[in-house]
């Protein structure tokens, strides 16, 4: 799936997008060149999860965003060798709540495929092309027919 950002407002809205699509125990890698919008698309997923604002996690390796759903936003900018990657223990996160991770380049051999969303973002014209792999859309259409169904089942109560 490709879609094409003009503003980084838009690109907030798409991460708040994103967002409904995601569950516990989601690994989201995002790859893409300096400024291709990575913190900006994240700050619209965790602002959806958490309601926190989502700020680059640069300096300290990661971000925790405490809420119903915890995120847990890495930036994997700085580390350089398979050594530094194999000590930040991100592992210990999953299923903990929804990984997201910066500069996955760095790590991506290493995922668990099965459970790992892949965004890329690249800079064209000013413009942003956001390339995603492995979002499962058809979760919130669930969601939503089963929200429904209660609704329902409400009304058949009173
Ligand atoms: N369509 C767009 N989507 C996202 N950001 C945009 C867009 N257009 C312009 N920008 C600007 O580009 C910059 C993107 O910065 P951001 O920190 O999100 O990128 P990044 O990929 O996380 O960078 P880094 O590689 O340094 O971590 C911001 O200053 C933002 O305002
Ligand atoms: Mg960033």
């Amino acid at each position: 799936m490709k879609i094409i950002s003009k503003s980084s407002e838009e690109t907030i809205k798409i991460g708040r997008d994103i967002a409904s699509y995601l569950k516990k125990g989601d690994i989201v890698a995002f790859t893409g060149e300096l400024g291709s919008g990575k913190t900006t698309l994240i700050k619209g997923i965790v602002k959806a999860l958490t309601d926190r604002e989502a700020t680059s996690p640069s300096f300290v390796l990661i971000n925790e965003y405490p809420g119903q759903l915890p995120v847990f936003h890495f930036d994997l900018y700085r580390l350089s060798c398979k050594i530094e990657v194999d000590t930040i223990g991100w592992e210990e996160y999953i299923d903990k709540g929804i990984i997201l991770i910066e500069w996955a380049e760095r790590i991506i051999k290493v995922l668990p495929i099965e459970k790992t969303i892949f965004i890329h973002l690249a800079i064209q014209n000013g413009k942003r092309i956001i390339t995603i792999k492995g979002l499962k859309i058809n979760r919130r259409k669930k969601n939503d027919k089963q929200r429904k169904g209660i609704a329902r089942a409400k009304s058949q109560d009173s």
